[in-house]
């Protein structure tokens, strides 16, 4: 075939009328780039390599046969414990098994959202649930008014919030499910980065407060284990949990077998508690020494406050000038971050950033931030 005539065919090809909304997420784009020689990544919210866990592989075979699309029955009881402990109401059948809490996220959308749903979202939040929700169509509205705004849906991240790093208070918390269940909101809480507190912080979920309304809620074994196992889990109130599973039957049958396995194994070991504190000391020196190095390099620049936990710094420059373009000029220099403009769902604050701290090393960091600094220095002059 000549390709001239592939050409043509390709002319005819027809796609959703969502497909206009699909937009490439920058951060996958630029993590494709950050494993080359020299590069300092702030960019991705990647574990350090080196909390990483061995794994030798004792999974049985019967891990190779398809399993139940809710996920492994042992699996969901563990994670219904853990839930039911911070006081959500996730008894094991209304556990689900995820691949990555990615995979909530487009569920979730699917469930509630079409062309036009009014969503509320915190602005700014995680860029790749804003990635899916205008996929399918969202309408973004405010948190605060969700009585006026209709919105069908609340999205949310209380702990340790990507990408500012901010933790609600135990008021804020209270407050939101107030507003859900008075508005007849979903509320849908993402709670990927509860166990990485370094310091003291009201923690208990929103979706323990939301007796009698409708809710979901997502956790993650991609901080506390391997992000490239995939492994995440949700928990709904009864109305919804069974449609997430006819959702979840249509998207990909079920999570891994091997995945869980190797997951199920880590969680149930005596030793499991002390990795996860581990962790929280690893990153705790980590995110310190970050932030000296922020101070020496970047302290005339811009202002943060200091995370009491997860993996992100959220700087404010002091010149508001849009950082997307700096983007491409810190890459040639060796450096990634994530230009912050992309985490609002409507309008842009410039002069923002996420800094990532946990994967880089103490001197990665340091030359990585003076890079960084230089740069700046060099477009505000
Ligand atoms: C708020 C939030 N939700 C979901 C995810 C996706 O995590 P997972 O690896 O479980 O798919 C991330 C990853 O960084 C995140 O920050």
């Amino acid at each position: 075939m000549t390709s001239a005539v592939r050409h043509s065919h390709r002319r005819h090809v027809m796609f959703s009328e969502r497909i206009d909304r699909l937009q490439p997420s920058p951060i996958r784009e630029i993590l494709s780039v950050i494993d080359r020689p020299g590069m300092v990544s702030f960019a991705g919210g990647l574990p350090a390599s080196e909390t990483l866990p061995d794994w030798s592989g004792t999974a049985s075979a019967d891990v190779l046969q398809y399993g139940p699309s809710e996920g492994e029955p042992a699996l969901r009881q563990v994670v219904s414990e853990r839930l039911r402990s911070l006081g959500v109401d996730a008894p094991p059948e209304r556990v689900m098994i995820l691949g990555g809490s990615q995979q909530g996220i487009d569920l979730v959308a699917k469930l509630f959202i079409d062309r036009g749903t009014p969503v509320a979202v915190e602005s700014p939040t995680y860029l790749a649930a804003l990635q899916v929700f205008r996929l399918y169509g969202a309408r973004f509205v405010d948190l605060d008014v969700l009585g006026e705004n209709l919105a069908r849906l609340a999205y949310v991240i209380p702990t340790f919030a990507n990408p500012t790093g901010a933790c609600a208070s135990d008021a804020e918390r209270d407050e939101l499910a107030r507003r859900c269940l008075s508005a007849g909101t979903v509320l849908f809480e993402d709670d990927p980065y509860r166990d990485l507190a370094y310091d003291d912080c009201d923690r208990r979920p929103v979706a323990s407060r939301m007796s009698g309304g409708s809710w979901v809620y997502q956790g993650s074994f991609s901080k506390t284990f391997a992000p490239g196992l995939r492994l995440g889990y949700l928990a709904a109130s009864a109305e919804l949990f069974p449609r997430l599973v006819m959702l979840k039957q249509a998207l990909d049958l079920h999570t891994s077998r091997l995945s869980q396995s190797i997951v199920l194994e880590a969680v149930t070991d005596p030793g499991w508690d002390a990795r996860v504190e581990g962790l929280v000391r690893f990153y705790s020196s980590r995110r310190d020494a970050f932030e000296s190095a922020m101070r020496r390099h970047l302290g005339d620049l811009a202002e943060w406050h200091t995370p009491r936990g997860g993996l992100f710094y959220w700087l404010r420059l002091n010149e508001h000038i849009d950082t997307r373009p700096l983007l491409a000029e810190a890459i040639r220099r060796n450096v990634a971050f994530m230009p912050g403009e992309e985490f609002f769902p409507n309008e842009p604050v410039l002069g923002t950033m996420r800094l990532n701290f946990s994967h880089a090393s103490g001197d990665d960091a340091d030359r990585g931030l003076a890079t960084l600094a230089g740069l700046l220095r060099d477009r505000t002059r």
